[in-house]
């Protein structure tokens, strides 16, 4: 399987992009593409298409470690998702997610928690909620040279105080507050900032008042790039897929249809067939069957 995929795109077709190419693409109107990756399988698949960024997304909470919502992934669960897609995706650039209280306690221990995705998972960068609110911390990240993505739009971290998994900025006053969080993140430094579930106009407005490029989620066509979570994507989650998700294939039921044949053919014993089975010569069968009845394991 691994050589099927290796003769599709050779590893060494793709190299792993930087902050400033990634900054740059905007002006360049070069589309950025992103998908999040929580394991070693994936990642390896991820780094041999042309998948400019991957986020390990705290969104593996639920998709890969089958929490009710994000915010009960750890720092030290979230590291380990990281380093498997280290370890798989050497040739994409990577964000680490910073998991729901990794960066709101203090600027002291978001700045050690952001420095062990870079320090102990190799992450190329780190990823946190929030706009004004966090925009201090963004700027001690950054200057002490971590690369800091931002998120803004839906938080799902603050899913509960926003009442809900729900579209933001309708009015002009939350597209105004919406700015204001965008143009902090900016000044505080981030290369970047994800979108997610606004109105496509508001995604539009938004970027163009921007110089770093936004990638968005639920935010239209008008962002510099598009993210979506690579379970929904490849039809591998089975909990609630928002409007925003499209699905590209269907991964769970493929999955399922050849654990089905798998079985059956267990059941019925045509799995394993001779090029499945280790055999050796009748001679030496005999030979162990002649020494298993001498020393009186078998009759
Ligand atoms: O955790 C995540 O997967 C995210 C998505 C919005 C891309 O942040």
């Amino acid at each position: 399987m691994t050589a099927d995929v290796k003769k599709t795109a050779p590893a060494d077709a793709k190299r792993k992009m930087t902050v400033p190419e990634i900054m740059a693409a905007k002006a360049q109107g070069r589309k950025l593409t992103m998908v999040t990756t929580y394991d070693f399988a994936f990642a390896n698949v991820v780094d041999r298409v042309d998948i400019d960024i991957i986020l390990v997304g705290d969104s593996g909470a639920m998709v890969n470690l089958g929490y009710p919502n994000t915010l009960p992934v750890s720092m030290d669960e979230m590291l380990v998702m990281a380093k498997a897609v280290a370890r798989g995706a050497r040739n994409t650039f990577i964000i680490g997610d910073m998991p729901f209280l990794s960066y709101q306690v203090s600027q002291e221990k978001a700045m050690e928690n952001a420095g062990r995705f870079l320090k102990e998972a190799g992450m190329d960068a780190i990823k946190l909620e929030g706009g004004r609110r966090v925009a201090l911390t963004v700027k001690a990240m950054v200057e002490a040279g971590i690369p800091v993505m931002g998120h803004i739009g839906l938080t799902p971290q603050s899913f509960s105080q926003l009442g809900g998994f729900k579209v933001q900025a309708k009015s002009g006053a939350a597209v105004k507050e919406l700015i204001d969080d965008a143009l902090a993140l900016q000044k505080a430094g981030v290369f970047a900032i994800l979108l997610e579930a606004v109105p496509a106009e508001v995604g539009k407005i938004v970027t163009d008042v921007l110089d770093v490029p936004t990638v968005g989620i639920g935010a239209g066509p008008g962002t510099n790039g598009q993210v979506l979570i690579l379970h929904d994507l490849l039809g591998l989650f089975g909990g609630f897929l928002p409007k925003f998700v499209k699905q590209y294939a269907n991964l769970a039921a493929d999955a399922g249809d050849a654990l089905a044949r798998y079985c059956s053919e267990v059941r019925g014993g045509q799995f394993p067939q001779p090029e499945q089975t280790y055999g050796i010569k009748p001679e030496q069968v005999e030979e162990i069957l002649r020494e298993l009845r001498r020393d009186g394991y078998i009759k």
